[in-house]
């Protein structure tokens, strides 16, 4: 029977799908296996499920070279994946799109309202005491309905966003993306826009771009400049797009008004300072953390692994 390697607790239904088909080495410990143990785990196994605080890169992928031939990525983001290594040593890897789509564009979305309307700050004061009766000046946001929201990244996920935000918020949108999206111009009256354009006229600007080394820090403290005073930033897609610490510059200053995050750049370490500032509202990476969507991610990683292994071709291959 072919071995695969689980690197954390995942659903249970990934495990009843692979048994039958494949010897588990499961990691029943909730914590990240360190890159050593990684290492060592992976040596004779034919397929991994691992997640994305897992880090293959090429040393670790050519360790496992000799058996290693399907890494199923509990996620839809592959960066924590050397794919070009993965593709030379003729490794299959795949991802779990779709299924979670809507559990991602709801923590978008959710954040959007939360940051604007600055619930966090709002929650502090109540549960501190600070809350000493209705007032009319009392802890003013920013409206959510009718503003222009732009849209970093036109895939699945910033389309969901984009269409709840148009039909349910009736707002204006914009996006910025490698190629237009006429699908998103004819539904959405979506218009493109260059980046710095975007960050220009937005009063939300939300990020659904994957990390590569392309978008690493596409929002530096340049591009932060330009987001006019009242405007919030919401990161729901990888914490290294933006540059935390120009965030915690741009947030401290009160350059803009406010950024609702649900991933950091070194997860889960904090940028200094960040973590004191009243206008973020910060969620522990819980994107696509619901019982329904991680279930599905699951069984979809397990059978692309069982796919894979017995011939036919997994559905969700990103290399
Ligand atoms: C992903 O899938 O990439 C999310 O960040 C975790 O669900």
């Amino acid at each position: 029977m072919p071995l695969v390697l689980v690197t954390r607790p995942v659903p249970q239904q990934a495990y009843d799908l692979l048994s039958g088909h494949a010897e588990v080495d499961r990691n029943d410990e909730d914590r990240q296996l360190e890159p050593a143990e990684l290492l060592d785990r992976l040596r004779g196994c034919d397929g991994v499920l691992c997640t994305l605080g897992d880090r293959l890169d090429a040393a670790t992928l050519e360790a496992a070279a000799p058996t290693l031939r399907v890494i199923a990525n509990f996620a839809v983001g592959v960066d924590n994946i050397d794919l070009d290594a993965a593709q030379r040593l003729g490794m299959t890897v795949t991802n779990t799109p779709d299924v979670l789509t809507d559990a991602t564009a709801e923590i978008a979305v959710g954040l959007m309202l939360a940051t604007a309307r600055r619930f966090a700050s709002g929650d502090r004061m109540v549960r501190e005491g600070r809350f000493d009766g209705w007032a009319p000046l009392l802890h003013r946001g920013h409206d959510v309905y009718g503003k222009r929201v732009g849209i970093i990244g036109a895939g699945r996920i910033g389309h969901r966003v984009a269409a709840t935000m148009r039909h349910g918020f009736g707002c204006s949108i914009l996006y910025h993306s490698r190629t237009a999206r006429p699908d998103w111009e004819s539904t959405l009256d979506a218009r493109r826009a260059p980046l710095d354009d975007l960050l220009q006229r937005c009063d939300i600007v939300s990020i659904h771009c994957p990390l590569t080394p392309e978008t690493h820090h596409l929002i530096d403290a340049r591009r932060l400049a330009l987001m006019a005073p009242h405007a919030v930033l919401i990161n729901t897609a990888r914490g290294a797009v933006i540059d935390e610490a120009a965030l915690v510059d741009a947030l401290r200053e009160e350059r803009i008004a406010g950024a609702g995050l649900d991933v950091f750049e070194n997860e889960p370490a904090l940028a200094p300072g960040l973590a004191t500032l009243d206008n973020v509202v910060l969620l522990p990476h819980i994107g696509s953390a619901t019982h329904e969507t991680r279930t599905t991610m699951a069984e979809l990683a397990a059978q692309s692994i069982i796919d894979l292994l017995s011939g036919k071709q997994p559905k969700h291959r990103v290399v």
